[in-house]
């Protein structure tokens, strides 16, 4: 790996925070925030367009033949596309969380999407987040954190920014929701969601946004300064 790269990989369950605290951390170091869930969000929303049942894994395989999914930069922010198409607001509705669990699932998707996100690491210094990516895609990461939070209190966190979306849900809905995908995440045979060996974990339960932020700038520092 080119010296000069920094690669960051942070892993944790939906509704930890991740892609928030990523995004600020990113932007404090001057690296490229990847949001790898995007990806599998837009491979359940090619399945879902094209009417297939996510949790058909053959059929779901079938669904890559011809497909493009790629990210763009643009001023920091991540654009994601499918076959050339902006779908990142798509990607972001209740539907396509479930589908991303599903298809995540599949090997096939995991093979699909791993020289994609191996690439942009190899190229940027990136924060990239995810579920694998300190144990699977980046095992070479300089630095690995595992950020976690009660079920309960990502719920709590979740509901507050539907509602500031306008688009609020009733907290023992998103507390079920998260419950599943937290046991679909970490119970798949492949790649399942857990902390990497050589990782730091940062539980944020008590912890607000800002102190996650520093905690994880801290850490980054420590880590590559030395
Ligand atoms: O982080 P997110 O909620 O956008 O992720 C959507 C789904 O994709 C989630 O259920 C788990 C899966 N995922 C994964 O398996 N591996 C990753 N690196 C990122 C996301």
């Amino acid at each position: 790996m080119n010296k000069k790269i920094i690669n960051v990989a942070i892993d944790g369950p939906a509704g930890a925070g991740k892609s928030t605290v990523s995004r600020a951390a990113a932007e404090k170091l001057g690296f490229v925030y990847v949001d790898t869930g995007a990806l599998y969000r837009t491979v359940g929303v090619n399945a879902l367009r094209l009417g297939v049942d996510t949790r058909d894994r053959q059929a779901v395989a079938a669904t890559l033949d011809g497909v493009s999914v790629d990210l763009a930069f643009e001023d920091g922010a991540q654009k994601t596309l499918l076959n050339g198409e902006d779908v990142s607001g798509e990607i972001r509705t209740p539907a396509a969380s479930m589908a991303a669990s599903d298809v995540s699932a599949v090997p096939e998707v995991r093979a699909f999407l791993f020289d994609l996100q191996r690439d942009i690491a190899k190229r940027n210094s990136c924060i990239m987040d995810g579920r694998d990516i300190g144990t699977v895609v980046l095992p070479d990461a300089q630095v690995k954190i595992f950020l976690t939070a009660s079920a309960e209190e990502r719920a709590k966190r979740r509901c507050a920014e539907l509602e500031l979306k306008g688009t609020p849900q009733k907290y023992e809905d998103v507390l079920a929701e998260i419950n599943e995908r937290d046991y679909n995440d970490s119970h798949r045979e492949i790649a399942p969601l857990k902390p990497a060996e050589d990782g730091v974990i940062l539980d944020t339960t008590e912890l607000n946004i800002e102190q996650v932020i520093e905690a994880i700038t801290n850490i980054v520092k420590e880590k590559t300064e030395k």
